[in-house]
């Protein structure tokens, strides 16, 4: 599977394709779980997201299930040095049921918590899973950055974060001679929601023009997630949330049943080949919940969209 060197100096290669592994251990059980890691694996693929959290809102569930099955895969397999795992912090439930939110003393705990589960002494990516504007910024850097000095984590990112608070918190992080964010991770897909509609999956922002803006323009990795917005694109058991009901919609839905059409391909293989040829380059982020959904993601890969064809699919809007 085709590499990417990430940015910000760290040397680090991540596959162009990324598994989230948010739904195991809850809705995809531990055995389909293993199977679509090492699928993923055999084909090349190294870069995994979690989150410490996954997937508490899921009945029954309490937040850490999807990295305690990470972890016995990986113990399964030995050694994780030739993998890229990435997990995040901040979007779990506080004492008092909201966010967990970012303080020093959040993010040493829950990292402590993660590495306990994938059975590791590092993760390769460490997010800030959403903002939280109450711990002050110095704070919540100066822990990031303790990580990274201890050896606990190799690269730093945010996720869900407004343009203006990636750039401001990375420039303060620069002035006090600390580890920047390097790496973003944002909602993103073809179709997008109507400007101004408010997302109703809390905590979810979708990444704006003025976020790819910063990221094209400063070097930043980008990694995107609901790519392929809960299997939408395919699916009549899944139809289009009401925000992405838009006369936009309708031009974009009909350039990708003609891209898809000229190339013998899916619809979701338009869109991820899309997103990882992308201005900036994506690292497109898939949920699947068979080895099946897996084998077509990974179809995408090597998918080269011609020129006039990447043309037909950026000028519907
Ligand atoms: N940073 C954040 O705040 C954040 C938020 C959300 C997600 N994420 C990350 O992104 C990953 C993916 O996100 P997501 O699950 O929200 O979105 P997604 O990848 O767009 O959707 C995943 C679902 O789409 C369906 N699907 C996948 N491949 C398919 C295929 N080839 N054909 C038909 N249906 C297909 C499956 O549904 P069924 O299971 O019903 O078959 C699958 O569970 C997560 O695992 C997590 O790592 C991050």
């Amino acid at each position: 599977m085709r590499q990417q060197r990430l940015s910000g100096g760290s040397g680090m290669l991540v596959s162009r394709l990324c598994l989230g592994a948010m739904s195991f251990g809850t809705t995809v059980d531990e055995q389909t779980a293993f199977q679509i890691l090492d699928r993923f694996v055999d084909a090349g693929g190294t870069t995994i997201d979690t989150a410490n959290c996954y997937s508490f809102w899921v009945p029954g569930s309490r937040g850490g299930e999807s990295e305690s099955v990470l972890g016995r895969w990986l113990a399964s397999r030995g050694s994780h040095d030739d993998l890229v795992i990435a997990s995040k912090v901040g979007s779990g439930l506080g004492p008092d049921g909201t966010a967990e939110g970012l303080a020093p003393q959040v993010i040493r705990e829950q990292l402590d918590g993660t590495l306990r589960r994938l059975g590791t002494d590092r993760v390769e990516i460490y997010y800030a899973h959403r903002e939280d504007r109450v711990t002050p910024d110095e704070q919540t850097i100066a822990a990031f950055h303790e990580t990274v000095t201890e050896g606990k984590v190799r690269v730093l990112g945010a996720s869900n974060h407004a343009a203006w608070r990636l750039a401001e918190t990375r420039g303060l992080a620069r002035a006090r001679g600390e580890t920047p964010y390097t790496v973003v991770q944002q909602r993103y897909s073809y179709l997008l929601p109507r400007p101004a509609t408010t997302l109703p999956e809390g905590g979810h922002v979708h990444a704006s023009e003025e976020l790819l803006d910063y990221v094209r323009t400063r070097e930043l990795t980008m990694f995107a997630y609901t790519t392929l917005l809960w299997g939408a694109y395919s699916r009549a058991d899944k139809p289009l949330q009401e925000h992405y009901l838009h006369p936009g919609t309708d031009r974009r839905r009909g350039a990708l049943a003609r891209v898809a059409s000229e190339l013998g391909v899916t619809a979701n293989q338009v869109v991820l080949a899309w997103l990882i040829e992308h201005d900036p380059p994506i690292v497109p982020i898939v949920g699947v919940s068979s080895v099946a959904q897996l084998d077509e993601a990974i179809g995408a890969v090597d998918l080269q969209l011609p020129a006039e064809l990447r043309k037909v699919l950026d000028e519907a809007a």
